[in-house]
């Protein structure tokens, strides 16, 4: 049984906030969606997601070993969350290397020994992946890509954790989706069309059931769904 399966009851409760606690959470002013890693909007997201999701990965990431991290953009996440996973080394990585330098420069000034050198993995492009002889994860995790996204990202990411996840290994997925064809709320469906309006073909909310088709080749399936605030989830994927 792997260590989620364990605790996600725990974390359903834990992490599901009313709506009234997640509005604390978005008083600060929304800058305009822009999906580039460095905006301000990308950063202000960051702020606003990254202690719900730091609280369920203090329940499932183990206390030592090795974490990936998928499209770190600025990296604002992984450099968050490394200070608290001491005996963890935590791998940054995105396709666009124009990021690098600011992913090391937060890693400097907040003294994170524990966050290695960024690497770049193009999630469409196996051949920019790393090896399995090089390193076995515990974990890799991914925030906020399938806005913006195509759901064969997820392809990517389970053909990816197919081979460099260790055994009992797991993906954790955090973003807003669709459900079964529907939204979750008003506001995910309100969300959903002001980015379709920017008329960009891969933009716009994906559904659950398209990303466990995609993963499902690689013997990739989902585990649990787990509720965070402002109506967004976790989605751990594991080996069948
Ligand atoms: C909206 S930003 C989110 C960045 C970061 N996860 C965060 O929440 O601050 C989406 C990220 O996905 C990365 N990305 C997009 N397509 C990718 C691909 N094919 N492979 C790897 N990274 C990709 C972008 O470079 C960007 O950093």
């Amino acid at each position: 049984m792997g260590i989620w399966q364990s605790l996600t009851g725990f974390l359903r409760k834990e992490n599901t906030v009313s709506s009234a606690a997640a509005e604390k959470i978005i008083e600060e002013p929304r800058p305009p969606i822009d999906p580039y890693p460095l905006s301000p909007y990308v950063a202000w997201a960051g702020r606003r997601n990254r202690d719900p999701i730091l609280s369920v990965f203090k329940k499932i990431f183990p206390a030592s070993g090795n974490i990936l991290e998928l499209a770190s953009g600025s990296g604002q996440h992984i450099n968050y969350f490394a200070p608290h996973f001491p005996k963890v080394t935590f791998q940054p990585s995105d396709y666009d290397t124009d990021v690098f330098d600011t992913i090391k420069s937060t890693r400097a000034d907040k003294g994170n020994a524990n966050v290695a050198d960024p690497i770049r993995i193009d999630l469409t492009d196996p051949s920019s992946w790393p090896a399995p002889a090089d390193k076995l994860y515990d974990a890799i995790f991914v925030i906020n890509i399938f806005q913006v996204a195509p759901v064969s990202i997820n392809d990517g990411i389970a053909h990816l954790a197919s081979k460099v996840l260790k055994p009992n290994g797991f993906v954790a997925i955090y973003g807003p989706f669709k459900v079964d064809g529907g939204y979750t709320t008003a506001s995910n469906e309100a969300f959903d069309k002001e980015i379709l309006a920017a008329k960009v073909p891969e933009w716009g909310l994906k559904d659950v059931r398209d990303l466990e088709k995609a993963a499902e080749p690689y013997g990739i399936v989902l585990k649990e769904r787990l509720d965070l605030p402002a109506n967004n989830f976790i989605l751990i994927f594991g080996r069948r």
